[in-house]
């Protein structure tokens, strides 16, 4: 209800009692007037029905809910059933045009508004956790992995005699199948160990894209977010080189929003050197279902994400964007700060805990100084002494024990907990070979790609845990001790 009708109303009942509901209305439509005016993430988080009210709205003003108004021939926008029409608060023309997923939509005024937003606070947000200088954000209804391939695909098209993507060895397979899938040649780039950590080998890339020529390389693919004891890549030093030999740079920052180092170090890269693009994952740093992505342009260049936003076949779903501008209204600048807070809170409580743990096996922490994320662990003295199942109750007991503590209730993380080391998982990966699969992939063996790892990493495995997200997750498979 507007003052307008408000004033109406009074005829009806008492205008005093008429005033005090229509403040209260006007508290709601402020709080709305300022986000579309100020066009930014709001200093405090609203309330469930405001955001209800402002999405509610903006649904009314898309077509197939206009009141006294039937779309006929209409192929789009028909929902049978109330409960998906209802989960979506009737927004159901989607987002985009076959053009270009961040066109405006006719038929829909309220969700091409809503998509905008979303952009807009997806900024703010990136700047509240340290990365600065963003020029161009976009958010796609795709996971991480389809977000890089369309973005490769988007750059590809950009230099179309290139093939090559050079891509410092990372062990998870949907960076490589989002290469693989882009029809490009992935070069996977062995990393170098330092002390415990493995680094980007900068000799290396040099002498690849020499031999590949700087013309058939499409881009160098690095990652940000990786699990110990692998650091993040040496960015700065990449996009520098990326500048210098004239070719295409995309960062992986899958999970390393709620990381301010990794933001810094994304800051620096594209303020010294060339970053066409950084992808980076709703669910995981948005805390959101999985099904988006943000893929983001420093100023210098936003060209790639305008190139990405064209490269998108037909109109697409506005769900994943939903989700994200929902939490963002409701956290507010003050709530995302928290969330950032309490991930680093939670990754320095887990790393001092690991360290005491580790004393009392006679193991150690690994110094993995460019991995703010993921914490690995010596697992040196570890002896098998059975055979590396779990009994299903220990199972339980450990999906109980992060469930508890997803839920804030559990008063002993994990790994703190009294019952024997359950929670051990020897991971292999970084150095150990590229499993077979990854390694038919890119049509290479295994054995090679395990080179320049297998001397300092012999003999050794590790325990990683990673705080993706503000909760350890505890990777792999518990083992008996
Ligand atoms: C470094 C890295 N890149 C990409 C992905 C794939 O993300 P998505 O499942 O969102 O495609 C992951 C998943 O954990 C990851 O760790």
């Amino acid at each position: 209800m507007d003052q307008h009708n408000a004033t109406l109303a009074s005829g009806l009942v008492s205008s005093t009692y008429i005033q005090q509901g229509a403040d209260a209305l006007c508290t709601r439509r402020k709080l709305i007037k300022t986000l579309l005016s100020q066009r930014s993430l709001p200093k405090h988080g609203w309330d469930e029905d405001t955001v209800e009210l402002f999405i509610k709205d903006a649904a009314y003003m898309d077509s197939n809910n206009f009141l006294n108004s039937v779309g006929v021939g209409e192929r789009e926008a028909r929902v049978a059933s109330r409960l998906v029409a209802k989960r979506h608060f009737g927004l159901a023309h989607g987002i985009g045009r076959s053009g270009d997923v961040a066109a405006e939509q006719p038929k829909a005024a309220g969700s091409s508004l809503l998509a905008k937003m979303t952009n807009i606070l997806v900024q703010d947000a990136l700047k509240v956790a340290g990365m600065l200088d963003v020029g161009a954000v976009t958010v796609l209804p795709l996971a991480t992995g389809m977000a890089l391939t369309l973005t490769l695909l988007a750059l590809k098209a950009k230099r179309p005699q290139a093939r090559y993507v050079l891509w410092p060895r990372i062990d998870q397979k949907t960076c490589l199948k989002a290469i693989v899938s882009a029809n490009l040649e992935a070069v996977p780039v062995p990393c170098l160990l330092e002390g415990d950590e493995l680094r980007t080998d900068m000799p290396l890339l040099r002498s690849e894209i020499e031999r590949l020529s700087p013309d058939k390389i499409v881009c160098i693919v690095t990652t940000t977010s990786c699990f110990a004891p692998r650091g993040a890549d040496s960015l700065v030093e990449v996009a520098k080189l990326c500048r210098e030999s004239g070719i295409g740079h995309i960062v992986n920052n899958a999970y390393g929003v709620q990381s301010a180092a990794l933001c810094s170090l994304v800051t620096s890269a594209w303020r010294k050197g060339r970053v066409d693009a950084v992808v980076q994952s709703t669910d995981k740093n948005f805390m959101v279902p999985v099904g988006g992505a943000v893929v983001a342009a420093g100023i210098q260049d936003t060209s790639l994400v305008n190139a990405v936003n064209k490269a998108y076949p037909g109109r697409a779903s506005m769900t994943p964007l939903l989700d994200v501008l929902i939490t963002l209204l409701q956290w507010g600048v003050s709530g995302w700060r928290n969330v950032l807070e309490q991930r680093e809170a939670v990754y320095r409580y887990a790393h001092v805990q690991l360290e005491a743990f580790a004393a009392t096996i006679n193991e150690r922490v690994l110094t993995t100084p460019n991995n703010p994320i993921s914490i690995g662990l010596t697992l040196a003295n570890l002896r098998q002494v059975g055979p590396l199942s779990v009994p299903a109750d220990q199972t339980d007991r450990n999906s109980q024990d992060s469930s508890n503590l997803q839920r804030g209730t559990s008063s002993t993380p994990a790994s703190q907990s009294s019952r024997p080391t359950h929670v051990a998982t020897v991971t292999e990966h970084s150095s150990a070979p590229l499993s077979c699969e990854a390694a038919e992939l890119v049509g290479t063996s295994a054995r090679d790609l395990s080179k320049g790892y297998e001397a300092g990493a012999r003999n050794r495995a590790w325990l990683g845990i990673a705080s993706e997200g503000m909760v350890p997750t505890v990777m792999g498979t518990p083992v008996t001790t």
